[in-house]
């Protein structure tokens, strides 16, 4: 069963929660929608353009320094649970662009979360985060030597000492009305008092400046608690985390995509054959029978293939576009199409499966720090 966000006015980032209508999520949670910002970003990434992005708190004034060329940090973590998949890819594609508009980026492994929240051992989840994370970063164009990287476990005594302040800074019933009674345990405190600490300990080292988090929805109640928190320090003078909001893909059979579902996601290190046939059985927005189709047409927006699209396979808008016309037009075809996103999927992991074994010798660019 899937939560209704109807059903209370919580957002747990720890459950799993479909999100119909993100417009009823800007005017619940208070996000802005993005389309009042974007003018302001100077050369906006494709999620932006595409609506994937499709909220922020604060985010102008990281435009702002983007288009200044003033210091901002981005930051995000990661939690080893399973696989790699597009979803995931998400974030990594977020990165990159970051990097790319010269921010300081920050990148942690949220293994003491996955540690309390997940029931994995120490080890398995140090495996998880190189293997699955690590590798694939770099494979997907994420400069190892441009990021700072720890381990939450690991951090330095700096980074140690501000979690452990956070908790003097927060009251527990503001801990209940953010984030429910239910099933508030120590485990889950603990993880998002260190969440707290990772989006606020790069303004420790690079003095206060913007920051962006870019997460999906369901890290929003992590996001108001740091910027509730944020000012309440004396001691330092933190500002405001910024943050951005995506919209997370369907599974390839519809419903949620998730970890525990293989034929809900396609990994960045499936086989390309295995990719293939999950993209041949994908849902899509086609009509019962094929002359209903030609009639009425496709729907692009109930369909997976049009999403990794969108998401992931195409670049150019005009490309996206043509697809798009000939399928409400009636003029393509479910499975013509679906040989299509398979033949690009195909080529993607074939290009990127290499990249990742090439990236095995980089990766201690990251843990040397
Ligand atoms: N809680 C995040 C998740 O479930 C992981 C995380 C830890 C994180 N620290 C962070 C995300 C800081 C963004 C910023 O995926």
């Amino acid at each position: 069963m899937t939560e209704k966000l109807s059903r209370n006015d919580k957002i747990d980032p720890w459950g799993s929660m479909k999100i119909e209508d993100y417009s009823k999520v800007i005017a619940k949670f208070g996000i802005s929608p993005f389309s009042n910002v974007i003018k302001k970003v100077p050369t906006p990434h494709k999620f932006m353009l595409r609506n994937i992005i499709y909220g922020h708190r604060d985010f102008g004034r990281v435009a702002n320094a983007i288009a200044n060329k003033k210091k901002f940090v981005m930051l995000t973590g990661l939690m080893p649970s399973g696989k790699f998949h597009f979803g995931h890819k998400m974030i990594a594609d977020q990165i990159i662009y970051y990097q790319q508009m010269g921010a300081e980026v920050y990148i942690c492994v949220a293994d003491i979360e996955a540690y309390a929240t997940r029931g994995l051992s120490m080890k398995e989840i140090e495996k998880l985060a190189i293997e699955e994370y690590l590798l694939n970063y770099i494979a997907l164009g994420i400069n190892p030597e441009k990021c700072h990287f720890y381990f939450q476990s690991k951090g330095n005594s700096r980074y140690q000492t501000l979690s452990k302040m956070i908790a003097k800074h927060v009251t527990f019933n503001e801990l209940k009305a953010i984030y429910g009674t239910d099933s508030l345990t120590p485990g889950k405190i603990v993880s998002a008092l260190t969440q707290v600490a990772d989006i606020l300990y790069p303004q420790m080292e690079q003095g206060s400046c913007p920051t962006v988090v870019p997460v999906g929805t369901d890290q929003d109640p992590h996001i108001r608690l740091t910027r509730d928190i944020a000012s309440r320090f004396k001691e330092f003078k933190f500002m405001a985390p910024s943050s951005t909001y995506n919209k997370f893909m369907s599974g390839l059979q519809g419903g949620k995509m998730s970890s525990s579902k293989p034929e809900s996601y396609i990994a960045l290190t499936d086989t390309p054959n295995a990719a293939r046939k999950k993209v041949m059985r994908a849902l899509t927005g086609g009509r019962e029978t094929l002359e209903e189709q030609k009639k009425k047409g496709g729907q692009p927006h109930k369909c997976a293939i049009y999403e990794l699209y969108t998401y992931h396979l195409m670049d150019e808008d005009s490309e996206l576009k043509n697809v798009y016309d000939d399928c409400i037009a009636g003029k393509l075809m479910c499975g013509d199409d679906k040989k299509h996103c398979a033949e690009l999927i195909v080529k993607f992991l074939e290009k990127h499966q290499e990249k990742r074994e090439r990236a095995r010798k980089d990766v201690c660019k990251f843990i040397k720090v």
